[in-house]
């Protein structure tokens, strides 16, 4: 296999086996199959092309301003494989792509075999990628299922052909038409948001009607069909994905003349859940912050990754900012990813502190706000903790990971989502 990039930079340091990205276990796996000659990457997608015979389009689809996903870098690499095809191929959309995107592909490298007077078979194959960030290894090679979009039985058959291990204990792979295909990739994004949004309404109910939506989560996971996977409540849902997807769902619902008033209400709640730690912080000191001093563990949109897109981090830590409180953070892995990512201009006068150990965050802080769920940060010394931090702590703790009950006896002051 031979991965292609623009960045020349990103090839080299790949070529050098620096990864551009944290994924836990990926750092091996590239070394090991580049060196035993099964991986090589390059920046010349020609090169790439004449020892391959299935072209992957894997490049981002950024949200426009409009909401829609940005098919520009989709449509250049189709244009370059029209420009260089020179023998039957199948090129996939693996990149989470608009339904009929497959068409627009298929039309710019026609236009380019056109232009250059040739012709040359080919077919266009949706199969989007479910994995999971923190668990992409995982969730690659052991798939619930892939879903393949084809029109042509040679299609078909050349797809089987390449996930053949991966289907050998049962038939995972599903085929369907290639708007199906693409479409399923948004629904199964949208679905789980959904999820996590309905139960994210659901803990600001039992926060106001004193009940404890731990209770509840566990009391209607248990029923198989609803099941426990994506009903955690806390301080909304980020990352590369929930929210671009859904905010490109709603945009082509629109081209569509049709309004989506599920998905609308799911992004909407999650917009405002992002602000529901800084709503309890607000109620608890009042509106005015300056003076008062901040922990915050939990940068990363989630656990297990260095990836700050769309996190609820970010929120919470502008809203305290321009409240006038100062905040110091840590993450076990997303530090290097914060300090190129947040304004430079938090760091200049203290307002935000990046410091090396999660107990360091601590010292003289008012407060702890957990944002990110990371396995130090579940059974933490609170004892220790209580020492390093102002009479009267609190804990903001926007994923439910403490026992509330236990709180007020080792001396915090809690507040959970929903409970
Ligand atoms: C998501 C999907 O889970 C993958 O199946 C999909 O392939 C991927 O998007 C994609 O489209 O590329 P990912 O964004 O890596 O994967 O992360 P998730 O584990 O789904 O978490 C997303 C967000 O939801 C996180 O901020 C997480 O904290 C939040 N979340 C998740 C909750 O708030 N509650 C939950 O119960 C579960």
């Amino acid at each position: 296999m031979t991965c292609v990039d623009v960045d020349q930079r990103k090839i080299e340091n790949l070529n050098k086996g620096i990864l551009p990205i944290y994924e836990p276990g990926l750092d091996a796996m590239v070394e090991h199959n580049a060196r035993d000659g099964r991986l090589a990457f390059t920046s010349s997608l020609p090169e790439a092309m004449r020892s391959s015979d299935v072209y992957f389009i894997a490049v981002g689809t950024p949200p426009g301003e409009d909401g829609s996903a940005d098919l520009q870098y989709v449509l250049a690499v189709a244009r370059e494989i029209g420009a260089h095809l020179e023998r039957y191929a199948l090129v996939v959309d693996k990149s989470t792509v608009p339904v009929g995107t497959a068409e627009q592909v298929r039309a710019a490298i026609d236009s380019e075999l056109e232009r250059r007077g040739v012709h040359v078979e080919f077919d266009v194959v949706s199969n989007p990628e479910f994995l999971k960030e923190g668990a992409a290894i995982h969730d690659f090679m052991k798939p619930d299922r892939i879903v393949v979009g084809a029109e042509s039985d040679r299609a078909i058959d050349l797809m089987r052909e390449l996930y053949a291990d991966f289907t050998r204990s049962h038939d995972r792979l599903l085929v369907m038409g290639v708007r199906d295909a693409e479409m399923t990739k948004y629904v199964a994004n949208a679905m789980l948001a959904t999820k996590i949004s309905f139960m994210n309404e659901v803990a600001n109910l039992c926060d106001r009607m004193g009940v404890d939506v731990e209770n509840v989560r566990t009391g209607i996971g248990s029923d198989s069909r609803i099941g426990y996977s994506f009903i955690y409540p806390g301080c909304g849902y980020g990352g590369s994905c929930f929210p671009k997807d859904v905010k490109a769902l709603i945009r082509m619902a629109g081209n569509h003349d049709f309004v989506p008033s599920v998905l609308e209400a799911v992004e909407a709640r999650n917009e405002q859940q992002k602000g529901y730690l800084f709503e309890k912080i607000r109620a608890h000191y009042g509106p005015d912050l300056s003076g008062r001093r901040f922990a915050l563990w939990g940068l990363a949109f989630k656990p297990g990754t260095d990836d700050m897109r769309e996190a609820a981090s970010k929120v919470l830590l502008r809203q305290l900012i321009d409240a006038g409180a100062s905040v110091r953070a840590y993450d076990p892995i997303a530090m290097d990813v914060a300090r190129d990512e947040l304004p430079a201009e938090w760091f200049g006068d203290g307002r935000l502190t990046l410091v090396d150990h999660q107990y360091d965050a601590l010292r003289d802080a008012d407060a702890l706000a957990l944002v990110t769920e990371w396995k130090p940060f579940r059974h933490p010394d609170f004892d220790a903790m209580r020492r390093l931090m102002r009479p009267d702590p609190a804990i903001f703790d926007g994923r439910n990971q403490y026992q509330p009950e236990n709180m007020q006896s080792d001396g915090f002051v809690y507040y959970g989502v929903g409970r």
